[in-house]
């Protein structure tokens, strides 16, 4: 069944099957039910309050509204694939229930303003659920780190060996990024949490709204105030799009890290089997999918700011149906970014640092190579000629199946003589760590300071 277009009076003809279809946003937008009622609702008291609608009119079509939402709850209205939108829906099922008082909600606005709005209100919320799976996430990094404090793994640059870290410095790294989202996200609520409604089509109404009252009820800070940009934009969608793009993209990278280190080549780190799969085929594998549909799932949501961005480049002012196609890509990036954030976050719990393991790496490799070189540095030699030395050091012990923990103090003094007996407070994983002294480094000390910094912010935050 197709219902007679709300905007009908100018046409002769219906609206064609195979138009509707394909104009529909219906099966998309739906999901703005809520903040859709939302806006008639504070719609129509001001209505009321600046006199353009009577007392009782404005409380019928308000409580038939309070009863659409029930209805769409309960399942007895159904939001069908033959409306054009959730906007028309509602409307279409409201002169149905009250008849031509219904009509008289959609004064002084229009569906241009009214879809800015809901899209507002649904990011908001996106906002704060996303913020509480930042923090959780950002909890989970914290015990680990708490965990894990004390236990030694080699840091990589060039995906190559190249110093000793804490595994807990590593996990506050990730922290210190999460928390750069954390604030993206405020930043660009601050920036749209204004109001559209009562832009109108785009010029704004020759009736005397309140649009300040509206933004009130429905908790914006303040308007929109040119009421051609209020309708035009979709930059606060780009912006928040481009905000969980970044969240994907720290996740994805982390993910990657999870599988290579859960591979028998790495063997640091071990998800627990409920967060794994096995191979249909190889009886013997067991594969960190979960992490590498996290890190396939950045792509997704790339793709939703590139289909935003594509979308607008190019329209004129003010409104054009375009924009309508913002409603798959805003949807989809919100419950990916949501999905991943969610699914991570139970990984990380479920994944175990082989901390023997990666320390018997560290004993066998030459990862306190640089602070060899600083310490002859400290010793009065310049920093080239204590590059060399060390690097003869390493190659002496490659020749010779040796690591650094096998040298004696001649063996070291025939290299150099600026060796001294404190050079066996630098040689080893555990003792270059202790020797780091800059701010923000992997020493003890200073990532203690980092864990008790993130323990005291994030027992402020709610949620
Ligand atoms: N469903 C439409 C959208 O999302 C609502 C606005 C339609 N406005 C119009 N003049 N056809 O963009």
């Amino acid at each position: 069944m197709t219902h007679k277009a709300l905007w009908g009076g100018r046409f002769k003809h219906a609206l064609s099957a195979t138009a509707l279809k394909f104009s529909s946003s219906i099966g998309l937008d739906k999901q703005l039910y809520q903040e859709d009622i939302a806006g008639s609702i504070a719609h129509v008291e001001m209505l009321a309050a600046a006199k353009i609608l009577k007392a009782e009119e404005a409380r019928r079509i308000r409580a038939s509204l309070r009863a659409i939402q029930k209805e769409i709850e309960s399942g007895k209205f159904e939001l069908t694939d033959d409306f054009e939108d959730i906007h028309m829906a509602i409307e279409h099922r409201l002169i149905q229930k009250i008849g031509v008082l219904g009509g008289k909600l959609h004064t002084a606005r229009s569906r241009n303003d009214q879809v800015a709005t809901d899209e507002r209100m649904y990011l908001r919320t996106a906002v704060r659920e996303i913020s509480k799976q930042i923090a959780q996430l950002q909890r989970v990094l914290l015990y680990k780190a708490e965990k894990y404090f004390g236990t030694l793994m080699p840091g990589y640059t060039h995906l190559q060996r190249a110093q000793p870290i804490l595994v807990s410095h590593y996990l506050l790294a990730y922290l210190s990024m999460f928390e750069r989202d954390f604030e993206r996200l405020q930043e660009c609520r601050k920036r749209f949490n204004k109001l559209p409604l009562g832009a109108a089509a785009f010029a704004g109404t020759s009736y005397p709204i309140d649009r300040a009252r509206v933004a009130k009820k429905l908790h914006f800070d303040g308007i929109v105030e040119n009421s051609i940009d209020a309708v035009s934009d979709r930059d606060y969608l780009i912006e928040f799009a481009s905000a969980c793009s970044m969240i994907m993209m720290h996740l994805s990278r982390f993910a990657e890290d999870l599988v290579l280190w859960t591979s028998k080549e790495f063997a640091f780190a071990e998800i627990s089997d409920a967060y794994t799969t096995g191979s249909s085929i190889m009886p013997q594998k067991k594969n960190p999918d979960m992490a590498e549909l996290v890190r396939g799932k950045a792509g997704r949501v790339y793709g939703s700011l590139i289909n935003l961005l594509t979308m607008m480049k190019g329209l004129p002012l003010a409104y054009n149906r375009d924009m309508q196609e913002d409603k798959f890509p805003m949807f989809d990036l919100v419950h990916t970014t949501r999905e991943s954030l969610f699914v991570f976050s139970h990984v990380l719990v479920h994944t175990t640092f082989r901390r023997k393991h990666m320390e018997e790496e560290l004993r066998n490799d030459f990862l306190s190579a640089t602070d060899v070189a600083d310490y002859l540095v400290r010793k009065g030699l310049p920093f080239r000629e204590a590059h060399e030395i060390t690097g003869k050091i390493v190659s002496y012990c490659l020749d010779h199946r040796m690591f650094f923990g096998n040298l004696d103090l001649d063996r070291l003094q025939s290299f150099s003589k600026a060796f001294e007996a404190d050079i066996f407070d630098y040689l080893l994983p555990h003792k270059s760590i202790e020797q780091k002294k800059s701010a923000g480094s992997t020493s003890p000390q200073e990532v203690k300071k980092q864990v008790v910094h993130w323990t005291r912010v994030l027992q402020k935050r709610k949620g």
